[in-house]
């Protein structure tokens, strides 16, 4: 038994506006309470784009949602000549509590290297946002090197050579499992947070066992407790399924099929 609080995560990618996205998180907040949902059970984060920061923060302040809000990238700099770049000043000025790191979308298609990802990690701690860094094998590392290989490496080097490392969430996420509707199973997923886990251990001591290890590649409602029956897995970070406020609200109610 851990004592880490699960936590349950909805990138929304590049979808929704932000009238879909108030309208997103109000069905969301009301389907939660309508099941008496207890949010001592797990934390409950939305990941919006950009655009939609603003509105879903407000929504959320002026109703009291127990919601948490999330950011999908954030700047390695401060301010100044970054055309089109995020700073965490401006994320945390709108209460922004996470950001996702390094997605596999990001370093597939924005070729954004470790140590890129270690500079926007810099850039959330600096900040006291957390940051939620994403790790996963290809198919290809998958077969020629493993399934643990690539997210461990990818994982310390997020961590390196920071002067001192705050609060952090990794989340697994194999690359041939996003979008594709071909999930890891609970025990591929178990299996791989545990070795990042004893990295991050070997490499940072303690704080390790504080750590959540998500996982993350087609979760849905009817296989969410599967993971979450592992004491290794900590969470999910879910993508397609978190644009339905229905589904969404059936995984962050996983410990209602737990029982099952
Ligand atoms: P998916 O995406 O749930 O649609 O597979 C997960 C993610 O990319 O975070």
């Amino acid at each position: 038994m851990t004592n880490r609080v699960p936590f349950i995560a909805g990138n929304w990618k590049m979808n929704l506006d932000h009238q879909q996205g108030i309208a997103l998180v109000q069905k969301l907040a009301w389907t939660l309470k309508d099941a008496n949902f207890d949010y001592a059970t797990a934390e409950v984060a939305v990941f919006p784009g950009f655009t939609s920061l603003r509105s879903i923060q407000t929504l959320i302040d002026a109703d009291q949602f127990e919601l948490k809000l999330g950011a999908q990238d954030i700047s390695a700099h401060d301010s100044g000549a970054f055309t089109g770049e995020v700073s965490g000043l401006a994320l945390k000025k709108l209460d922004v509590q996470y950001v996702l790191i390094g997605h596999s979308e990001r370093r597939q298609l924005h070729n954004e290297s470790d140590d890129v990802v270690r500079s926007k990690t810099a850039a959330a701690f600096k900040h006291g946002i957390v940051p939620v860094i994403c790790v996963g094998e290809t198919l290809e590392e998958l077969e020629s090197e493993g399934a643990a290989a690539v997210p461990v490496r990818q994982t310390l080097a997020a961590l390196a050579e920071h002067e001192s490392l705050g609060d952090f969430i990794i989340a697994y996420e194999p690359v041939w499992a996003i979008g594709t509707g071909q999930v890891a199973t609970p025990e591929q997923a178990a299996s791989v947070a545990l070795k990042i886990r004893d990295a991050i251990r070997a490499e940072h001591g303690e704080l390790a066992d504080r750590v959540r290890i998500l996982y993350g590649g087609s979760v849905k409602a009817n296989n969410v407790a599967g993971f979450l029956r592992s004491p290794e897995v900590d969470g999910v970070l879910v993508g397609g399924a978190s644009l339905d406020s229905e589904e969404f609200s059936g995984i962050a109610r996983f410990q209602s099929h737990l029982a099952i």
